[in-house]
């Protein structure tokens, strides 16, 4: 994956993102991640890889500072398209070089992203200098089971699936070791298919 191939490849997917990755299954997914944080007034929050805006639907964000950037232009126009009557800032921009100061957010949104984005680490990365001292990290992905080896089939669909524009052959402990001085795992559970999708969250 890079960045121009994702650009072409979420151009494609943004006019029917939404009917499979909004829809059944994940959307309940996506409640489940959401329906027991509470956010605090004026928190700041940072939606990463915001793509058609699906979690943005799941919080009450009227009370909330919201940013929510994402590459492809495409699936920013959906969510924009949604939210425009808000207050929510939608921006243009790598989620391996963010353009924003260390400690900027409380929270830090990513849904479906450390498994599209060319560089996890750099994402994970970038996720963790502009959280907040005791600010928190949602994560909501598909990653390796714990303690378990990529199966076959799936090794052989791994290049077709990247193609499409995600890895299934993430593995979210070799990402966190290289950071885990400075953070907290507070919760990890199997979210969807038999622990193939976490709701994982970190605090920094
Ligand atoms: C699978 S979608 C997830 C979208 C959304 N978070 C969700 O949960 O539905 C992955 C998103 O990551 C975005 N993306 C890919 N590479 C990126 C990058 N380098 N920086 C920011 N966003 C990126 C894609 O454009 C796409 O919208």
């Amino acid at each position: 994956m890079n960045n121009s191939w994702n650009k072409v490849i979420y151009k494609i997917w943004s006019p029917i993102y939404d009917k499979i990755f909004n829809s059944y299954l994940f959307l309940n997914a996506r409640r489940r991640i959401f329906e027991e944080i509470s956010f605090n007034s004026r928190e700041r929050v940072l939606f990463v890889g915001v793509g058609t805006g699906a979690d943005l639907e799941l919080i009450k964000h009227f009370d909330l500072e919201i940013t929510a950037i994402d590459l492809s232009t495409d699936m920013l126009k959906k969510a924009m398209e949604k939210y425009e009557n808000t207050s929510i800032t939608f921006l243009e921009m790598d989620a391996q070089n963010m353009e924003f100061n260390n400690e900027s957010f409380d929270y830090i949104v990513g849904s479906l992203v450390l498994s599209v984005v060319p560089d996890a680490n750099k994402c994970f990365q970038e996720m963790i200098r502009v959280l907040k001292q005791d600010g928190k990290i949602i994560i909501f992905d598909k990653f390796i089971s714990k303690n378990k080896q990529l199966s076959l089939p799936k090794k052989l669909l791994r290049p077709f699936i990247r193609v499409l524009g995600t890895d299934i052959g993430l593995r979210f402990e070799d990402l966190y070791r290289r950071h885990d001085k400075n953070l907290k795992i507070v919760e990890d559970q199997s979210i969807m298919m038999n622990g193939m999708y976490r709701k994982i969250i970190i605090c920094k």
